[in-house]
């Protein structure tokens, strides 16, 4: 990792005190019968208390892995080859499970893809909260306390508390996800995972869910990881971007700098590419080419089959994620040529 007096590459365009979690050379690969798949490769970032980061890119390039590794659910055909995951400097990879299970929902919780349609049909909301709380509470609580809990925790993400005592199919797909973060929030996690929370929901829903997150997230003080394929929805509410490729990290830094200028061609595409209701007007530029096939990515940068400004350079070799700034960072050789959004002619 490229270090300077005071900024990490992890760290970039965040805060510079001692982080709540430092994902540090991650790497995992899952064993198939078509050989290993490469799907997270030596990922670096940090989270600081109270801060926001993005995990932002194309289908498969690894966002699920590294939020299933942060809670120890990988499954079981994955190896960890090395790096480390610390909670305020524990490192949650070396743990035993029975002393995992303690961090798991309590101090990190996750709302799962697509877990607003994995509601189970038989039990009401409450029955199926009140069993999460159960658990992971170790059966502290009263089943009045427990109504108290989820009553209050429906008001915070917008949902009326009756509705707890509704089977998942007399709610809509809005509310169903709304209930979805009220249990991941349950235990008072320090960090929640957001894996693609909006993805299924029209845009309207999408962006009151996504500012009720925001606000709650600065009520209650937490850390929160929002992954999503879209980078204009996430530079929207999180703080810092991490840009995801291939299983690696392709830039990563403070939002408004990364999605104002991306220093990486991939997050440039990704802006050029995506139609969004926010942000400035520009013309969209599709991406072309597929991502690479994991169980063998190619040599050197792994998005130069598919970038407009790749040289031999970079067929041959894999450019390091370096500093451009406090606020930045870029694995890519040409990381000062990458043009203004704007000028996008100067690409394509
Ligand atoms: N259990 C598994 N066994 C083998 N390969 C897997 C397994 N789970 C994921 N993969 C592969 O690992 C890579 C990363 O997958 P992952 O689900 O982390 O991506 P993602 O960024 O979350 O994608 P999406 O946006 O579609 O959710 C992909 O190539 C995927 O096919
Ligand atoms: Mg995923």
């Amino acid at each position: 990792m490229t270090t300077t007096a005071t900024t990490t590459t992890a760290q970039a365009g965040g805060q510079r005190s001692t982080p709540l979690l430092e994902v540090d050379g991650l790497t995992v690969r899952y064993e198939t019968l078509r050989g290993d798949v490469r799907a997270i490769e030596d990922v670096s970032f940090a989270v600081g208390d109270g801060e926001s980061l993005g995990l932002v890119g194309e289908s498969g390039c690894g966002k699920s892995s590294v939020a299933l590794s942060l809670l120890g659910l990988l499954p079981k055909n994955a190896r960890v080859d090395a790096g480390e995951i610390r909670l305020q400097g524990q490192d949650l990879l070396r743990l035993p499970e029975s002393q995992m299970r303690k961090h798991r929902w309590n101090d990190i919780a996750m709302v799962f893809q697509g877990a607003m349609n994995a509601w189970n049909p038989v039990y009401t909301i409450f029955t199926q909260i009140e069993e999460a709380l159960t658990i992971h509470q170790r059966g502290s609580m009263t089943r009045s306390e427990a109504r108290r809990r989820v009553g209050d925790l429906f008001e915070l993400v917008g949902l009326d508390a009756q509705m707890m005592d509704r089977y998942p199919h007399e709610l809509s797909g809005g509310m169903r996800q709304r209930a979805v973060i009220a249990m991941a929030l349950s235990c008072d996690p320090k960090v929640i995972i957001a894996d693609e929370p909006t993805t299924a929901l029209d845009v309207i829903v999408q962006d009151r869910i996504l500012r009720q997150l925001k606000r709650i997230q600065s009520e209650l003080g937490m850390s929160i990881i929002y992954i999503s394929h879209d980078i204009a929805v996430i530079a929207e509410v999180a703080d810092r971007l991490a840009v995801m490729y291939a299983g690696g990290i392709a830039e990563i830094g403070a939002s408004h700098t990364v999605f104002g200028h991306p220093r990486h061609p991939y997050s440039w595409s990704l802006l050029t590419s995506t139609p969004s209701i926010k942000g400035p007007l520009r013309t969209l530029s599709p991406l072309a080419g597929e991502p690479p096939d994991l169980h063998d990515p190619p040599a050197g940068c792994p998005f130069h089959p598919r970038c407009p400004m790749a040289t031999d350079r970079c067929a041959a070799e894999k450019p390091p994620l370096e500093l451009l700034s406090s606020a930045q960072a870029s694995a890519c050789w040409y990381a000062d040529q990458v043009p203004d959004p704007r000028e996008q002619e100067v690409l394509r």
